[in-house]
């Protein structure tokens, strides 16, 4: 396994759309393994693989307090959404910030798991708000992008002297 580096916004790739995985390989297992190796060494939650510069619809998520129960989406689609929900969030693509975004507050998607099995999850909470959140990231899009126009360009400009700093 390794640990791969992690896009930070504004970084114009993260804003690539991932495409369908066609089959689960044993590529596709490795970078799952270290999708989620680096998700626990973050620390994070959730990981999508636009984050780490790998233009495929995978996410990795682990809500668990005890850091034990890894979910692996692959090509996710949304069945249905209801509800809204406003809940902080934060990135691994933006450290350091959190804010409140509004998401549907149950949700039911499907995907396949890490051995290409179809599967369909009903879910709420902190689950539900990292999977739509990870979901975006395929898409291209960043939590912030939710963001009125003048947070959003603040926190580009911070974000952007950060990475000047840090070379
Ligand atoms: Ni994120």
């Amino acid at each position: 396994m390794a640990l791969l580096p992690i896009l930070e916004y504004p970084d114009p790739r993260l804003k690539k759309v991932a495409a369908p995985v066609a089959a689960v390989t044993p590529e596709i297992r490795k970078l799952v393994a270290d999708m989620a190796e680096t998700m626990y060494a973050a620390p994070g939650v959730g990981l999508a693989a636009t984050q780490v510069n790998v233009h495929k619809q995978v996410i990795v998520i682990d809500v668990s307090d005890e850091r034990n129960d890894l979910q692996v989406f692959i090509n996710p689609v949304l069945l249905e959404a209801e509800g809204q929900a406003e809940n902080e969030e934060g990135c691994l693509s933006v450290p350091g910030y959190y804010d409140r975004v509004a998401r549907a507050e149950r949700i039911r998607v499907r995907a396949l798991n890490a051995r290409g099995e179809t599967f369909e999850l009903d879910t709420d909470g902190l689950l539900a708000v990292c999977v739509q959140h990870e979901m975006d990231h395929l898409r291209g899009k960043v939590f912030v992008e939710y963001l009125s126009p003048l947070k959003r360009s603040r926190l580009a400009a911070r974000m952007r002297k950060k990475q000047k700093l840090a070379g």
